[in-house]
């Protein structure tokens, strides 16, 4: 492990590891550690074989779908919440015994995965207290104690697998929330608040729930481990609405159901199964590029049904996933309508026959059944190549099916309405300032080391620095094979074009400027300008996410424009945060796959006085 340039990738990349090799000088501390691994991983698997469930044998669209149960606050009616994270048992199927899970829910005994839905007001605050009721509990699943992480105990980088106490920190996805309240990734604690991360602030999290009505979800966000506690089960939705400002007369009710798209990998056992065998294992001994499960859950079921009755329905549906893509649509040739984004509402209905959805987007749809004879199967399938979008094809017997409505007797005139027009977005124009990032993806020996985001390591100093109530393009050129779904904290934007670009040509120019990604602490990065390489044929974003985004696919070979502005949501004119947006610990932007998010590509950044 010299000088070639395999060595620099590794100590780009595990610099930690690497940096201890270092300090002691000797190969032999690399090796104990290797030996190290593979004995006790032959250990685990001697103890805890799983052995694969193949999911054919689940019978598909036996088991109802559940609706998320409502979060209560600490006195009905109060806006006071306390939510713990807990080990849970949940039937998953009905073929199935209880897979031992991680729920939110005010007690254990109420924990439930997903967790229960909060339903809050839009100008009415809520504060939660949230906790990690994980005392005792060993992570079921294989932390990868190379990759930069929470790490409790401060042990750094090892082979080993981790024993101690589990580090949680929620996070709400697309919330207008002060950096304190917001789960930064290094705002993690462990049971009892008892060991803490660097960025952790404060026990109860406020939320001023002062953007437009939307579908938010909250999910876990521990630094390095995000990937595994979602697995377990870390998720749910957070529906802000506004009776005042809202359409009225939507479905609703008993017609209105969020709709959460999970992958998982069960063993015989119905226990879960997230691989314990890195591609590049004498680098990182458990860590994935990517998890594609072989099942597919909606809201918390393994294939569901559910009874429709001939009227319209509202969905929000949300992929929650660690990294598949869902390219869905109905086997009945039939519209989505499409009336919200990640955000809120579109302006206009607008009406696609196939919906694709990157983790962490939502899209707010209304299906019409109406007119539809009772006994009618509608099967909601999944097309998406994973990786998307050059990996394999969705196997038409698996994952190509998400779950099935049946069609049952109407029980009442559906007096609901979607308007011709939802909402008025104004368009964001006045940049003050264009950053031009990349996205990067350093290859080992077996396949991806790492991903990053322009060029640089998550704990490099901060260079995404924009001021307050500025509007910012922010052009992301895509030098990596997939789509990558970026994801801005406390910001809604919009998406302003993407477009293609000479990605031979300009990866020489950006190699020659910067010839060891990720840059080296002390190495300066240097910015590439891709507008010579650019080329024809500048795409506008997609009518169905023409409206606030907070999570946006970004393809490979193809320089994705977004326009931000550092301001709440809404009118023309910049009001301001309820809360101080430039306070510690600031923000993040990431990939939202998950395994990317936790091995480098993710970037903190903040807003400026
Ligand atoms: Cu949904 Cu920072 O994540
Ligand atoms: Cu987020
Ligand atoms: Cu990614």
């Amino acid at each position: 492990m010299k000088d070639d340039g395999s060595t620099k990738l590794v100590e780009g990349c595990c610099r930690k590891t690497a940096g201890i090799a270092r300090r002691l000088n000797s190969r032999a501390v690399f090796l104990w550690l290797v030996i190290g691994y593979v004995v006790m991983a032959a250990a685990a698997e001697l103890v805890f074989a799983q052995v694969p469930l193949d999911p054919r044998t689940l019978m598909k669209f036996k088991d109802p779908l559940p609706a998320p149960g409502v979060m209560q606050p600490t006195t009905p009616g109060g806006t006071y919440y306390e939510v713990g994270v807990w080990q849970i048992g949940q039937q998953l199927h009905s073929q199935l015994q209880p897979t031992i899970l991680w729920g939110y829910g005010p007690t254990q005994a109420t924990a439930t995965y997903p967790g229960a839905t909060f339903d809050v007001t839009r100008g009415v605050p809520i504060q939660v207290r949230w906790t990690n009721g994980l005392g005792g509990v060993i992570h079921p699943m294989p932390v990868d104690q190379t990759i930069h992480w929470a790490d409790p105990l401060g042990t750094g980088p090892t082979f080993a697998p981790y024993l101690g106490p589990i580090p949680t920190v929620v996070h709400l996805h697309g919330g207008e929330t002060e950096a304190a309240s917001d789960g930064h990734p290094d705002a993690w604690f462990t049971p009892g608040f008892a060991i803490k991360g660097m960025g952790w602030v404060k026990q109860i999290y406020d939320y001023p729930n002062d953007q437009p009505a939307t579908t938010l979800w909250y999910h876990d966000h521990a630094l390095g481990i995000t990937r595994l506690n979602v697995y377990m089960g870390l998720a749910g939705f957070y529906l802000i609405r506004d009776p005042v400002n809202e359409p009225a007369n939507l479905p609703s009710g008993a017609y209105e159901i969020p709709i959460v798209i999970q992958d998982r990998m069960f063993d015989v056992n119905g226990q879960l199964i997230y691989p314990n065998l890195g591609i590049n294992p004498l680098i990182h001994p458990f860590w994935i590029p990517e998890f594609f499960g072989n099942t597919i859950l909606v809201n918390g079921k393994i294939w569901p049904y559910l009874n429709v009755e001939p009227r319209k329905y509202r969905f929000r549906l949300l992929n929650g996933s660690d990294a598949r893509f869902y390219n869905l649509s109905l086997s009945s040739g039939q519209p989505f309508i499409q009336i919200g984004t990640d955000g809120g509402y579109l302006n206009a209905p607008v009406q696609v026959t196939q919906l694709l959805l990157a983790p962490g987007e939502r899209a707010d749809v209304v299906i019409d059944f109406t007119g539809l004879a009772v006994g009618t199967q509608i099967l909601l399938a999944n097309n998406a190549k994973a990786p998307f979008p050059g990996g394999a094809p969705a196997d038409p017997r698996t994952v190509g099916q998400i779950m099935l409505f049946k069609v049952v007797l109407l029980t009442a005139p559906d007096t609901s309405v979607i308007p011709a027009t939802l909402n008025t977005i104004t368009p964001l124009t006045g940049t003050a300032a264009t950053r031009t990032l990349t996205l990067n993806e350093v290859i080992g020996p077996g396949g991806p080391l790492a991903m990053f985001l322009d060029g640089k390591m998550w704990d490099a100093p901060v260079t995404e620095n924009p001021t307050l109530g500025s509007t910012e393009t922010w052009e992301i050129i895509n030098l990596t094979a997939d789509t990558h779904p970026i994801h801005l904290h406390l910001v809604q934007f919009q998406i302003l074009s993407r477009r293609g670009f000479q990605v031979n040509k300009y990866l020489k120019a950006y190699t020659a400027a910067n010839p060891i990604i990720p840059v080296p602490p002390g190495v300066t990065y240097t910015p590439v300008p891709v507008g010579p390489y650019l080329q024809r044929g500048l795409v506008p974003p997609a009518a169905n996410e023409a409206g606030w985004k907070d999570t946006v696919r970004m393809n490979p070979g193809e320089v994705t424009r977004i326009i931000v502005r550092f301001a709440p949501i809404g009118s023309a004119a910049v009001t301001p945060y309820p809360f101080d947006a430039t306070a510690a610990p600031g923000y993040v932007w990431h990939c939202h796959i998950l395994e990317h998010e936790d091995n480098e590509m993710m970037r903190p950044y903040t807003v400026q006085p």
